[in-house]
Order: structure tokens, then C-alpha cells, then sequence
């Protein structure tokens, strides 16, 4: 979409009204700028809006080619969003940074964005200076990330499992695949601590766990595989091997091809056969010697120069009973030689006993039709996981893909703050009640800017309200007024559609996630205000 690029002229700041009392006078053109950056951003803030919490609506997405999308995840919506404004693509970002650190909230973060700039814009009006506003919102913003480490988020000990659970199934509560949370969920939970050491580890890599995708089936059917799962399918030898030797090659079975382009030019038979045998002997050289060393499974990198298996290398390998699999991917091999605790070979001199890995079984299965290849019990394995996301169709899959890395990401969060806050708009309704009371305390223009920010932290539940149908001002007035009495985990319980004690109704989510939303969104707001012109380098 094309948010509003041209710029709305707008009064500049401290012109008409009581103008006297203006601290700030500001300029035409810095204001126009501000203004239209402010309009870009809040307009994408806006569209995505509807698609905050369990009731919140999907986007179907269509891109150039066609290909539709649908999904409930602030972060993608964003990025197939085709926006032209150079502010638009700042929330883009914002959303991006959100998701690489955190993972999950990334529709909130982009709400809030929209409520501070939408707070920062009255506070302009006011003729506080820009820098004034960006400063008292980083101090406010501060001051939530110490109101909720210290005083709202309850310490998590890491091995309490049914917690974690709980975490990682509010973040599959607003999806299409909600209905398959408590599969997901404990699924998310197992791969992470399979792939970490729970009690001293304060990071996880993804990279370590593997999600593939199969056609067919339904999400239901979606698994945490022991062992090591291949994409590829076996293209010679037998389909199943049973205490199996691994070499992973990168080098081709094939004919070499030469640097140069050349031709070489054949004129009778004789001449013919020598080149047939010599490519002949050439071939079974190669697969001879990995016979020779005991490899009874091949994993061939992907070769883009030539051909890394032919019809005759396919046909040795085959004869010799070796198990081989082509074009693993590139981007797969650190993952392939993590879990079986092996090196790629490089060149067929380093094709030795000591270079092959070991496993208990490779076999050959069928998803759905869809040929697969598992490799379990190896001796050497490292710490990696695979999961099989299996879906009825093509949207329905790469949703349920994207949802269960939400709940990694949730997952992860955990491990690398331990500490969980109610959700369901909970938290900001008792951040936005503590500024409101801290704002009391101050004065100047910190005051201000407080008193702005903690009624922009009232989105959150306002937009969960509106989106769940139920009445937005009354049920946030009525929140609020519970958390001043004091009951901090009074929330939304969107799925009862009332107010309720949300911990109890075990709505819990990681403090990471809110911490990180309402810092990135902090920042953001006070990068737009610093902008005070827009310049386009003609090339
Ligand atoms: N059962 C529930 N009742 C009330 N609120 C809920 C419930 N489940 C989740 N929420 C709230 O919904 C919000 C999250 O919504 P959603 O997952 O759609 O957006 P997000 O996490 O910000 O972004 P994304 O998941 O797209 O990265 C959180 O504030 C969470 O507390
Ligand atoms: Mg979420």
C-alpha cells in the first residue's frame, strides 16, 4: 500500500491559537515532514491493527506473481507490504528488529509505535520541542522496563515445563493454528530444550532447530522427529540401511568438465570407446574407494557447476549397495554434520574410514507422499533437533510453520530472561496506571510526556477489546480501575470475553517480549521526531 507520501500542510507547531504561551516555534518545513512521516507510519500502524490478539483478523496477501499469503503475523504482513514512504519502511523495520529479538510481538510493537507518535503529535501541538518528547518518552519508557523486571515479572524457573508450555501456547492463541496449540506448544518446548542445556544456557540457535514442511496431512500431524531428517529422497541403493557409515561429500560423481570451453572432436569408434571407458574408469574409481572405506550411506552436497551424480555413478553406487542421497543444500551441510557429529569431504584423498559418521538406521519413509529420509541413533549426535509441520495446503502449512517459530522465539525469550508477566493487556494497563501516578510526582515537560505515554500504553488492551468485539472504553476504564485497587494481573480474558485475573487463566507470556516491544517502539517514536527533513539523492 501507499500511504499518504505528500506532505499534509499543516500549521506549524506554536502558529494560531494562544500562541503566547508557546515554548517551541518551529519551522515550515520541519513540521511538514514530521507530520507526513507521522501520517505514513500511523496509517501502517493502523492497518495492521485488526490483527492484534486471539480475535484479531488474518491479512490474505498477494504478491506480484500471484502467490497468497495468509497469516496473522505483524512481522510478515509488514514485509510483503509494498509501502513507499521512507517512514512506512522505518515501521517495517521496527517490526523486523522485533522479531529478531524477540520473536513474538510483532503486531504490538507496530500498535504501540502508532499510539506513541500519535501521543508525540498532540504533544507538538502543545509546542513542546521534539527532542524534549523524545527524551521524556526514552525516560518513560525506561521506567516501564524497571517496572516490569522488577515489580511485574514473576521469576521463571526454567525447568518448570507446564509454564513454559503455557507461554509458548498464548503466542499460538492469535493464530489460524490456535485450534492446534496444546500440539505446537509442547513441541516448541521440547525442541528448545533438546537443543540446550536448560540450567546454563542463556541463548538459544534456531539454527539448530530444523522445521521442514510436508503437503499433506494435517497440522495435527505434525512431529518432533528423533534423529535427523533429510528433505531429499534416496536416488541409488537400498531404501533402508541399518548400522549405516555416513560420508557427506561435496565434490561431484560425475564427468569433469573443463574450464575452458572446447571441443573435441571424435572420428571413429575406437576413439569413441576410449573416452566411454576412460569416463567409466574414472566413475569407479571414485565409488570404489568409498566402498573401500566402509561408507555404506552417501550425502552429496548440491553441485550448481555440473551434474553431482550421473546415470553411471547412479548405477555403481546402486550395484554396491550404497544409500545415496543428492543435493543436500548447501545452507543444511553445518546442520547435517552438527547432528551426526561429522566434517564435509571435500575432496575423495580425504575420503577415509575416520572422516564417516555413524548411525543406528537410515530408512527411506512416505509423508503423505512425499519420499523423506531419517537418520536415527547416531553415535556422535550433536544437539540438534527436526520438525516435520505437516498441512493440508500450502497456507494453512506456512502459517503453522511461522507460528511454531513464534512460539521458538517465545520459548527462547525464556531462556534468555527468565521471567513471565500476564498478558491480555494486563501489564500496560498497570504500566500505563504506574506513569500515570509517577507523572503526578513530576514536573515540566517530563510530566507531560509521561502522563502522553501512559495513555498510549492503553492501546494495547483497547485494540484487544475492540478486536474481541467486547466494549472497548468501558472494559479498559474498568481495568484500569482495578489495577489502582491494586490487582495487577487483571486482564482481558479474551476467549471468556471478560475481565479477569489473567494469570490464573494462565495467559502468560515471556517480560521479554513486552520489554523489547515497548524499547523498540520508544526508539522508533524518537527517531521520527529527530527527523526533521526528508532529502532524495537524484542518481
Ligand atoms: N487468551 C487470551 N486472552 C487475552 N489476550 C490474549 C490471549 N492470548 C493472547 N493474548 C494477547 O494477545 C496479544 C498478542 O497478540 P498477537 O499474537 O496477535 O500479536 P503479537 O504477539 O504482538 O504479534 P505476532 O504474534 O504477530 O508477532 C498479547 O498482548 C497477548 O497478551
Ligand atoms: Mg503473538
Amino acid at each position: 500500500m501507499a500511504p499518504a507520501a505528500t506532505p499534509i500542510a499543516r500549521a506549524p507547531a506554536g502558529s494560531g491559537g494562544d500562541a503566547s504561551n508557546k515554548v517551541f516555534q518551529d519551522r515550515r518545513k520541519p513540521a511538514e515532514i514530521r507530520s507526513s512521516n507521522m501520517i505514513a507510519a500511523k496509517a501502517v500502524a493502523d492497518a495492521i491493527r485488526t490483527s492484534l490478539g486471539p480475535r484479531g483478523m488474518d491479512k490474505m496477501i498477494q504478491d506480484g506473481k500471484g502467490e497468497v499469503t495468509i497469516t496473522n503475523d505483524g512481522a510478515t504482513i509488514l514485509k510483503q507490504m509494498n509501502v513507499l514512504h521512507p517512514a512506512a519502511k522505518m515501521l517495517v523495520e521496527l517490526s523486523k528488529a522485533q522479531d529478531t529479538e524477540a520473536g513474538d510481538g510483532t503486531t504490538s510493537v507496530v500498535v504501540l509505535a502508532g499510539a506513541i507518535l500519535e501521543a508525540a503529535e498532540k504533544l507538538l501541538q502543545k509546542g513542546i520541542h521534539p527532542t524534549q518528547i523524545a527524551e521524556g518518552f526514552r525516560s518513560a519508557g525506561l521506567a516501564c522496563q524497571e517496572i516490569v523486571r522488577k515489580e511485574l515479572a514473576t521469576p521463571l524457573d526454567i525447568n518448570d515445563i507446564p509454564m513454559v508450555q503455557k507461554c509458548a501456547s498464548t503466542s499460538l492463541n492469535s493464530k489460524v493454528v490456535s485450534q492446534q496449540s496444546s500440539l505446537l506448544a509442547p513441541i516448541a518446548q521440547e525442541a528448545v530444550f533438546r537443543v540446550i542445556d536448560p540450567e546454563n544456557d542463556t541463548n538459544v540457535d534456531l539454527k539448530d532447530i530444523k522445521v521442514s514442511t510436508v503437503l499433506g496431512g494435517t497440522v495435527e500431524d505434525t512431529e518432533l522427529m528423533e534423529g535427523l531428517l533429510l528433505r531429499q529422497r534416496v536416488c541409488a541403493g537400498p531404501k533402508k540401511i541399518e548400522k549405516a557409515k555416513i560420508g557427506l561429500i561435496q565434490f561431484c560423481i560425475s564427468p569433469p568438465k573443463t574450464d575452458m570451453d572446447m571441443n573435441i572432436i571424435i572420428n571413429d569408434y575406437t576413439q569413441m570407446d576410449r573416452v566411454l571407458k576412460e569416463e567409466r574408469n574414472y566413475i569407479l574409481n571414485i565409488v570404489k574407494k568409498i566402498k573401500a572405506s566402509g561408507c555404506n550411506v552417501l550425502l552429496i552436497q548440491k553441485s550448481i557447476l555440473r551434474d553431482a551424480l550421473n546415470d553411471l555413478s547412479q548405477h555403481f553406487l546402486d550395484k554396491l549397495k550404497i544409500l545415496t542421497i543428492r543435493d543436500v543444500e548447501r545452507e543444511d551441510v553445518e546442520f547435517v554434520c552438527k547432528s551426526l557429529g561429522c566434517r564435509p569431504i571435500a575432496s575423495l584423498d580425504h575420503f577415509t574410514a575416520e572422516n564417516l559418521a555413524t548411525a543406528e538406521l537410515v530408512e527411506e519413509f512416505s509423508a503423505s507422499g512425499t519420499k523423506l529420509v531419517k537418520i536415527n541413533g547416531s553415535s556422535n549426535q550433536g544437539r540438534t533437533v527436526s520438525i516435520l509441520v505437516r498441512g493440508s495446503n500450502k497456507l494453512v502449512l506456512h502459517e503453522a510453520e511461522r507460528s511454531l517459530h513464534d512460539a521458538l522465539c517465545v520459548v527462547r525469550c525464556l531462556v534468555k530472561e527468565r521471567g513471565v508477566i500476564a498478558g491480555g493487556g494486563a501489564p500496560e494497563i498497570e504500566l500505563s496506571v504506574r506513569l500515570f501516578q509517577k507523572a503526578l510526582e513530576l514536573t515540566g515537560v517530563d510530566a507531560y510526556c509521561y502522563k502522553a505515554f501512559a495513555e498510549a500504553l492503553e492501546v494495547i488492551p483497547m485494540t484487544l477489546a475492540e478486536n474481541a468485539g467486547m466494549p472497548a472504553i468501558n472494559t479498559v476504564t474498568q481495568l484500569r480501575k482495578l489495577h489502582a485497587d491494586g490487582n495487577k494481573s487483571a486482564g482481558l480474558n479474551i476467549k471468556k470475553g471478560a475481565i479477569a485475573n489473567i494469570m490464573d487463566d494462565n495467559v502468560v507470556q515471556p517480560s521479554l517480549v513486552t520489554i523489547s516491544a515497548i524499547n523498540l517502539a520508544t526508539e522508533f517514536v524518537a527517531a521520527i521526531l529527530k527527523i526533521d527533513d526528508i532529502v532524495n539523492t537524484v542518481r
